[in-house]
């Protein structure tokens, strides 16, 4: 494979849709190809699945059936989009991928380490980002602008801790894994977000 794999996670309202958009577009006027996507979704079959996952009441589903139904979505997405993007040498930017699912599925809901893993082996053929950008912010601002957005998704509206474990495990993977993951702060204006976002993409360039 010859194009990058770039993912940009974080807790709720951490500016992630915006900033991946910026990012798409200084990686184009680079003259690259860039496939921008997003999980859950990205491709029809995967999107279809995402309704499922983020719509509906908090208990819809057990913990199990939804890192199942996470896996149905991304394997479609890979397999159709991803993947063939980067055999072209296409770059692809991804609104969440795996992160989300250590933290969300496995710290805040529960499901032991091993089997996302193993789950995530299955589903993707261990496709791992080279690059994953968490965007940190605290969880109370981050709520607060996701109210500030409209109707809250099913994850928005999980309470009893729930988005502190995640905003944890986040902050833990870049501890995890440093050589792919990096910690942005995302409490600054937009513009300061992108410049330090790009300051950690640029090497990828040469
Ligand atoms: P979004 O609001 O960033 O578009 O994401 C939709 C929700 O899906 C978000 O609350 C996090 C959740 N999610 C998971 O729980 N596990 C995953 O693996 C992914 C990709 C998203």
């Amino acid at each position: 494979m010859t194009g990058r794999f770039i993912t940009l996670e974080g807790g709720e309202g951490a500016g992630k849709s915006t900033q991946a958009a910026l990012l798409v577009t200084a990686l184009r006027a680079e003259g690259l190809e860039v496939v921008a996507t997003r999980e859950p979704g990205g491709t029809p079959g995967a999107e279809a699945i995402r309704a499922l996952i983020v719509e509906g009441d908090p208990d819809r589903w057990s913990a199990l059936t939804e890192l199942l139904l996470v896996n149905a979505a991304r394997a479609d997405h890979v397999a159709r989009l991803i993947r063939p993007a980067l055999e072209r040498g296409a770059w692809v930017v991804c609104d969440r991928y795996v992160d989300s699912t250590l933290a969300y599925q496995g710290a805040g809901k529960g499901v032991p380490r091993e089997a996302l893993i193993d789950q995530h082996r299955l589903a993707t053929g261990n496709l791992w980002p080279d690059l994953t950008l968490v965007l940190d912010l605290p969880v109370d601002l981050g709520e607060t602008r996701a109210i500030g957005r409209g109707r809250l998704d099913r994850f928005e509206l999980t309470g009893g801790g729930f988005h502190d474990r995640v905003a944890k495990a986040f902050r833990a993977s870049v501890v995890d894994d440093p050589a792919r993951v990096r910690l942005i702060d995302a409490t600054r204006d937009p513009a300061s977000v992108a410049a330090a976002i790009w300051a950690e993409v640029e090497p990828l360039l040469a």
